[in-house]
């Protein structure tokens, strides 16, 4: 098969939703349908949340096992498909924003009972912002929970999202009987325990049929035909074309933990989800039909295991074909690399390979030359776009404990910034280094991973910021002028981009009202 008949069999998605909606089940019930793995129990990644203390070394610990659930691939009706696994712990939103930006798609889980949470609005409000096409799983329907018009109301307007039901629930909790699919035009009768058989799916094209009565009931055969004339009448007839421009969202109801609405769900995704699109670079959009690789790195992990220093870096395929052992080019650091094991993950197995392609993500085993965003092509200089840092929550003077280890000490801040854990602004009047994070547990794994990775030492201290911002001028004059009227607070990025630093709302109100021709911007990328 030749890239572009491979490139036409991937689909690449992440799954995203608050923690506790359902989403490792989900994702475990996709794998056990691909035969990518035997039972359940098999992804453990995101079990990080339920321990979401502080104890960040257990969530390390967690994290290292994820790593080789970071991309899970099965393949289904002939299809290959790329799960990218994101972090459920808030403090770890940024990773999750980055992955983001390495797949085509995706599958928001919110829970029937608890509606959209604030973590699926942030999540969602990113895919919004490139056009990500969506499609939501409201789970849990063997609980009781909120009304389905009222959720889908919900979904409107807190996720800004245009939704059409593709499939509808009869009953839940108690009185949960099935769905009806509107896209196969079928009644899926439930029964608990993920023990769907073929007979518990009917065909029923009108829904005046009195097979519909015969199989739910005579109430409920009512309320949903009455419940689908509404449906149809109100939400928009399903269009691909809408909802690959993410203009509009197809929902599907069902039960993850019960294996139920899950094959429903899985078969739509494959006729519908995109194929892998064309990436924006600075310089150019990058089709994935091209004949020359290009593919960027989302994600670098480093390796728990202390004897080795390694890190993997994730990078998705954006063109062309990779192949091992091939001399790539290394846009930012401008040299040529070749990689004897690129990683593949299958579910949970990880195994070298030889050639991949666009949608796929492979594993590059890493002494520190790879930087999140770094990209790799067979010579042409291409930087891809989307991979912004958003302006980080909390931050912390850093101070070195141990003048003996400097150099250990900026190496190693300098490795775990490229990882992107947290930010690093350095200011311009007296040098000193502040550490930005959105989570306080990145604090604590900083200072940890500096003396077990590094054997430096460093203790914080507060510092009074309310938020950092890049700031740019088409005016050069009005940008030296801010810099020389607030010293104290301009600082530089690990890329030497220019930072204001804002002690309130207030103080970068006034900054914006005095400096009209500066723009402050909250993320790197603008
Ligand atoms: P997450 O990755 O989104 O954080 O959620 P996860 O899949 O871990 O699911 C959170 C909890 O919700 C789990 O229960 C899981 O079994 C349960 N769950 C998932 N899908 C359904 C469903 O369709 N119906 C019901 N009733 N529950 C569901 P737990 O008790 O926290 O964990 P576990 O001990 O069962 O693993």
């Amino acid at each position: 098969m030749g890239q572009v008949e491979e490139l036409h069999r991937r689909k690449t998605f992440g799954i995203v939703s608050h923690p506790d909606a359902g989403k490792t089940t989900l994702t475990e019930k996709l794998l056990l349908f691909g035969g990518a793995i035997q039972e359940a129990g098999a992804v453990k990644s995101n079990k990080i949340k339920k321990h979401a203390t502080s104890d960040f070394m257990e969530i390390e610990k967690q994290r290292g096992i994820s790593v080789a659930t970071s991309v899970m691939a099965f393949e289904y009706r002939d299809k290959q498909i790329n799960i990218l696994d994101t972090p459920g712990h808030k403090d770890f939103a940024e990773d999750t924003y980055r992955t983001l930006t390495a797949v085509d798609s995706v599958i928001v889980v919110i829970d029937v009972a608890k509606g959209v949470e604030e973590q699926t609005e942030k999540l969602v409000q990113v895919c919004r912002m490139r056009n990500t096409p969506i499609i939501v799983f409201i789970n849990k329907l063997d609980r009781e929970g909120k009304d389905a018009f009222d959720l889908l109301d919900e979904v409107e307007t807190k996720l800004g999202l245009h939704v059409t039901p593709l499939s509808w629930p009869v009953g839940m909790g108690q009185r949960f009987r099935g769905v009806y699919s509107l896209y196969e035009q079928n009644l899926i009768l439930f029964s608990p325990h993920g023990k769907q058989e073929e007979e518990d799916v009917f065909r029923i094209t009108d829904l005046q049929n009195e097979l519909l009565s015969q199989k739910v009931g005579d109430a409920a055969a009512m309320t949903l035909r009455d419940e689908l004339h509404t449906i149809v009448s109100v939400y928009p007839e399903f269009s691909r074309e809408e909802y690959l421009k993410g203009n509009i969202c197809p929902v599907f109801f069902g039960s993850a933990v019960n294996n139920f609405g899950v094959r429903e769900l899985l078969d739509c995704f494959v006729d519908i989800a995109p194929n892998p699109l064309s990436r924006e670079t600075e310089e150019r959009l990058v089709d994935p039909q091209e004949k020359k690789f290009s593919g960027f790195v989302f994600k670098i992990h480093a390796n728990m295991d202390p004897k080795h220093r390694d890190r993997i870096a994730f990078l998705r395929i954006c063109s062309g074909t990779f192949q091992r052992n091939t001399n790539y080019w290394h846009v930012r650091q401008g040299k040529n690399m070749k990689f004897p094991n690129p990683t593949a993950f299958m579910a949970s197995k990880k195994s070298v390979i030889d050639e991949a392609y666009p949608g796929d993500i492979v594993g590059l085993y890493d002494s520190g030359n790879f930087k999140i965003g770094d990209s790799l092509t067979e010579g042409e200089n291409l930087h891809f776009k989307g991979i912004p840092s958003f302006s980080p929550e909390q931050f912390r003077f850093v101070n070195n404990t141990d003048p003996m280890k400097t150099k250990q000490l900026n190496k190693g801040l300098d490795q775990l910034m490229d990882e992107g854990v947290a930010q690093l602004f350095t200011k311009e009047d007296n040098g000193r280094k502040i550490i930005g994070t959105v989570g306080a547990l990145q604090f604590d794994v900083i200072q940890y991973r500096l003396k077990h990775e590094y054997g430096a030492s460093c203790d914080y201290e507060p510092v009074n910021l309310y938020k950092a911002c890049w700031v740019s001028s088409k005016d050069a004059n009005a940008l030296k002028e801010l810099i020389s009227r607030r010293k104290k607070d301009i600082a530089r990025d690990t890329d030497g981009k220019l930072v204001f630093l804002a002690e309130s709302a207030w103080m970068l109100k006034m900054a914006q009202e005095n400096h009209p021709e500066v723009d402050f911007h909250f993320t790197s990328e603008y």
